[in-house]
């Protein structure tokens, strides 16, 4: 194994009712809040109203600050960061998926000091400390609830990248099931493809690390047993459960103990389809992955033959690979540029902007010719 720190000092509430929580333990976190949210999905799952009830029963005062889209922008963000600081808040409340919740990590960056949210994705302003973040999450996928990462994009220059540091783990997140019950078949199963992906980031990454690889097997087991079953059963709260728990467990850590790194190379390029086309994060792994496995078939024959047998009990790469793609299929998520309705002249201009950014993995370094021949696998 690599020497490795386990750090996570989020304190997650788990459950029907977990929201309960949130009046005994604001107090001591802060006076004033700045709630932020996407469209209007807060309001339908009941999240939003279970949440103005605690900050009532707590008397902590709140601004509420709606809009932040799926794959979200830096425009928004600066402009909840200018409401936060007008304010005077002392903690930012997500409450929502990914998209919310990451943007909430960075608002609570750069309130204090008034930092740009750009320059601070961009490593060039680094903020020392951040306001108290918690969450209420509402969908199932990222682990952005139990991690200290962010995502933000900035259509101006087409880039989408992702920031993490010690201040930006939420310091409590509220995860009940119950509010998910309303997400669509076509996000559950984008939110099913980013669990998977997230386990194989790890996975590919480097490092001797078996327990952690049994990990991932662990929860590849549990989201492949409940994938199916869940699509055809969007209200049944025990699948729910069993997803909104696999998807923390995918990238809260645990999966990455005594590795180097995750690999993150199938994120990179992905994030490029999302910044170019609006794809949803899920629909742009699942094209993604299929040809980052084929690229590497070679190199990597051992860890794919591996992961096919623990997974499926499959015992050669290409099988494997094959598996992945129907599985994904299965969940009705694309494999091909096809599939997400990409135009000769849209694939031509994702091409063209890999090449300009040279998306790459931390461990499996991708070259130019190599993300050409990824280009040619999801034809
Ligand atoms: O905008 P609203 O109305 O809230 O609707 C959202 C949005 O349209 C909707 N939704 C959320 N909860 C719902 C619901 N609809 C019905 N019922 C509910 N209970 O779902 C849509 C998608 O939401 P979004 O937050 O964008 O999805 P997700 O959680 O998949 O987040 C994706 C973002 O997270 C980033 C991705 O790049 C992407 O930008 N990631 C963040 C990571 C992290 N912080 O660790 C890691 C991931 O790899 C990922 O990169
Ligand atoms: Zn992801």
């Amino acid at each position: 194994m690599e020497t490795f720190i386990a750090y996570n000092p989020t304190k997650l509430f788990f459950g029907k009712q977990s929201i309960e929580y949130l009046s005994k333990h604001l107090p001591r976190i802060g006076q004033k809040a700045l709630l932020v949210f996407g469209g209007k999905s807060a309001k339908a799952n009941g999240a939003y109203d279970d949440v103005i009830a605690q900050l009532i029963k707590a008397q902590i005062r709140f601004v509420e600050f709606w809009g932040i889209k799926p794959n979200p922008r830096v425009e928004e963000v600066r402009e909840a960061i200018a409401l936060g600081i007008k304010e005077k808040v002392d903690m930012v409340i997500a409450v929502g998926g990914g998209s919310v919740i990451d943007s909430a990590k960075i608002i609570a960056l750069c309130i204090p000091k008034n930092n740009d949210p750009w320059n601070v994705m961009k490593g060039k302003e680094k903020p020392t400390h951040a306001l108290p973040i918690i969450t209420v999450l509402t969908l199932a996928a990222t682990g952005s609830e139990m991690n200290p990462f962010a995502v933000l994009q900035n259509n101006e220059t087409n880039e989408k990248l992702g920031f993490g540091s010690p201040f930006t783990y939420p310091t409590i997140s509220i995860c009940d099931p119950t509010y998910t019950l309303t997400v669509s078949k076509e996000y559950t199963a984008y939110g099913l493809a980013d669990i998977v992906a997230h386990l194989l980031e790890a996975y590919f990454g480097d490092g001797n690390a078996l327990l952690s690889d049994r990990f991932v097997i662990s929860v590849l087991k549990e989201v492949s047993q409940i994938a199916e079953l869940l699509l055809s059963d969007l209200q049944n709260y025990e699948l729910r459960e069993r997803m909104m728990w696999a998807s923390t467990c995918a990238l809260n850590g645990i999966t990455f103990h005594g590795r180097k790194s995750g690999d993150w190379g199938v994120h990179d390029v992905a994030h490029h389809l999302s910044v170019l086309f609006d794809i949803p994060h899920g629909a742009s792994l699942s094209v993604v992955y299929p040809a980052w496995l084929k690229l590497h078939r070679r190199k990597l024959n051992q860890r794919i033959i591996w992961l096919g047998n623990e997974w499926w009990g499959i015992k050669t790469t290409s099988k494997t690979i094959k598996q992945i793609e129907d599985f994904f299929l299965a969940i009705n998520c694309p494999i091909r540029f096809n599939d997400l309705n990409l135009d000769l002249n849209q694939q031509k201009t994702f091409e063209s902007l890999l090449m300009k950014n040279k998306p790459t993995g931390m461990i499996h370094r991708l070259t130019r010719a190599q993300l050409r021949k990824m280009m040619h696998f999801m034809k």
